[in-house]
């Protein structure tokens, strides 16, 4: 179904072209304020320019051309030439009216379906995950569900942190202390991580230990591996409670961690230099890429082999992208990885085209997101300097959720503080933009009132009770067995609603094109505070309100709760019935 505003655009366009003869680009916006109506343009003004004649006449001449009489009260001429567009109540009843019976709310599916890896999460093995693994997490997730909403196949890939010189220092502390990393658990795990490195920089003799053990492991040294995989096991499992506690769409099945490409990594690098892509600098095999250059001036390294032979982090992810391209068949890669990696993919994805592992046709997207700052601005950590393990965030963020249903008397049950308390570390995330730097702050998060996401439930919820109360049975199947039909919209705060519920594909189509889910946050924002204001103006099952009237109204209500919970679904957030 098209858009209001993509229907006006066009016949806007062709208008413009008749006038001037060539093609011309209206611009159509929403409007900036309530008074200019709904949408509007400057066409007139450029049109103007272009012909030599008064931007105002330019417009007469536009709309004598033009007619939107369907979908628009008759267009305004405001200020030095702007048309002003105010769509007829009778085009929102009927537009949400046909989307009632859509399950898709009007978001149209992609034209052309994609294969999507999407690289995200991507913890370390034997660390607890801390709010940089937070954003990750919580961004990947919204956006594969928003990739996959439209139509798009996802392949979700958690590229963890599991080899590493670091296995040496850890598996020879497990000896010194008679461990068995089967018997710790991530916690555990993370501790014996802290006195391995002390005892690793006070201890030669341990130190040297450790890069034998580094040694053994890289030779599949048997005893060395089991131990590995036992820290690796425990860790995968530990990271999935993690995200059954979110709720997010990863399992153990898409951990494709940095190992598995271990066997790849010789070969790769040969590759690299029968392609004449190989420089050998200071011991290191490196490949230089033009335009890449250090603060100095001087060319930029991009480092796949180490002098001590070992293979680095930007080896094993050009052998993902190999393998996601060449085995996954991606059409198009993802990253979701923190703003501070942004040269290693640039890096990556340049040596990637270079070599042909990374055609042209796919495109390569580092989703870069900012910190995670504590209140007093500084990044996140916990007095004693360390990280903030991100499953005791989300505790507390639960605890607060349940303070909060305690305060209102709601009866606190578990997967209701769970569902409020989540979510609004979610909404906090995703609606803060991923770009920017943002402050946990739990207290805010976890408020009723504000751009939040119990803000959102919240109106969800109000709307899930007002139609159970209208009908007799939960909210969703009153909305799937009343004969919903928009009839009147005489009160503006009912207009404004159904008007905000025919933005919802525009909103999902910005999220698309700037993988920002802020942009779909933004708009749930907008829809909750439509919904308050509707629920203040607009009487629905009140004595004295005519039958028409509650009957049109509970439509929108059915509507916007739908699109509310297909909204919040797609940021991955529960939507309770009751609050
Ligand atoms: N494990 C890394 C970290 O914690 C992030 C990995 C990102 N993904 C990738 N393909 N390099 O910083």
């Amino acid at each position: 179904m098209q858009s209001a505003d993509h229907l006006i655009n066009a016949r806007l366009a062709a208008a413009g072209e008749r006038l001037v003869g060539s093609t011309v680009d209206p611009e159509l916006r929403e409007a900036t304020r309530p008074e200019f109506g709904d949408f509007q343009t400057s066409l007139a003004l450029r049109i103007g320019k272009q012909l030599g004649i008064a931007p105002r006449l330019a417009a007469q001449k536009l709309l004598a051309g033009l007619d939107v009489s369907d979908l628009c009260e008759p267009p305004e001429l405001a200020g030095p030439g702007f048309l002003n567009f105010t769509l007829k109540p009778e085009y929102l009843a009927g537009y949400v009216t046909e989307i009632a019976a859509d399950e898709r709310l009007g978001v149209p599916t992609a034209p052309v379906k994609q294969r999507i890896v999407l690289d995200y999460s991507q913890p370390n093995v034997a660390k607890e995950m801390h709010v940089g693994h937070l954003r990750s997490t919580v961004i990947g997730d919204a956006l594969g569900r928003v990739l996959e909403f439209a139509g798009h196949d996802v392949v979700r890939q958690n590229h963890i942190g599991d080899w590493g010189t670091q296995f040496g220092m850890l598996i020879e502390q497990m000896l010194a202390e008679d461990l068995r990393a089967a018997d710790l658990d991530l916690a555990e795990m993370s501790a014996l991580y802290r006195r391995a490195r002390r005892h690793f920089d006070g201890d030669p003799l341990f130190a040297t230990r450790s890069r034998e053990r580094v040694v053994a492991l890289q030779a599949g040294d048997e005893a060395t591996l089991a131990s590995w995989r036992q820290l690796v096991s425990v860790s995968v499992n530990a990271f999935d409670a993690v995200y059954r506690q979110l709720g997010v769409r990863l399992t153990a099945a898409d951990v494709m961690g940095e190992s598995a490409y271990n066997d790849d990594l010789p070969r790769l690098v040969e590759e690299l230099a029968e392609l004449g892509l190989l420089t050998e600098s200071n011991g290191a095999s490196c490949v230089f890429n033009p335009g890449f250059l250090g603060r100095d001036g001087s060319p930029l390294p991009m480092i796949v082999r180490k002098s001590d032979g070992g293979f680095g982090y930007s080896a094993t992810d050009l052998a993902a992208v190999r393998y996601r391209v060449g085995r996954l068949h991606a059409d198009r890669l993802i990253y979701v990885v923190d703003v501070r990696q942004t040269l290693h993919f640039d890096q990556v994805f340049a040596v990637a085209r270079r070599a042909g592992w990374l055609p042209e046709s796919v495109p390569a997207e580092h989703v870069r997101f900012g910190s995670v700052l504590d209140e007093s601005g500084q990044p996140f950590k916990s007095r004693d300097g360390e990280v903030v393990p991100l499953g005791e965030l989300l505790r507390i963020a639960q605890d607060e959720a349940a303070a909060l249903l305690a305060d209102r008397g709601t009866n606190n049950r578990d997967d209701l503080s769970r569902a409020i308390g989540i979510g609004a570390v979610k909404y906090a995330d995703l609606s803060a933009g991923r770009s920017r730097d943002y402050v946990f702050a739990v207290h805010r998060m976890v408020a009723l009132d504000g751009n939040t996401g119990p803000y959102l439930q919240y109106a969800h919820a109000r709307l899930c009770s007002l139609l159970r109360r209208a009908g007799d049975g939960p909210a969703a199947t009153v909305t799937a067995t009343a004969t919903v039909t928009v009839t009147t919209l005489t009160e503006p705060a009912e207009r404004r609603l159904a008007y905000v519920l025919t933005r919802f594909p525009a909103a999902v189509a910005e999220t698309l094109q700037t993988l920002e889910p802020h942009q779909l946050c933004g708009y749930l924002y907008r829809l909750a505070t439509a919904v308050s204001g509707f629920y203040q103006r607009c009487p629905v099952l009140q004595v004295g309100v005519d039958p028409a009237t509650r009957d049109s109204r509970l439509a929108l209500c059915a509507v916007a709760r739908r699109t509310l919970a297909r909204g919040l679904d797609l940021l991955g957030i529960v939507a309770p019935e009751t609050m």
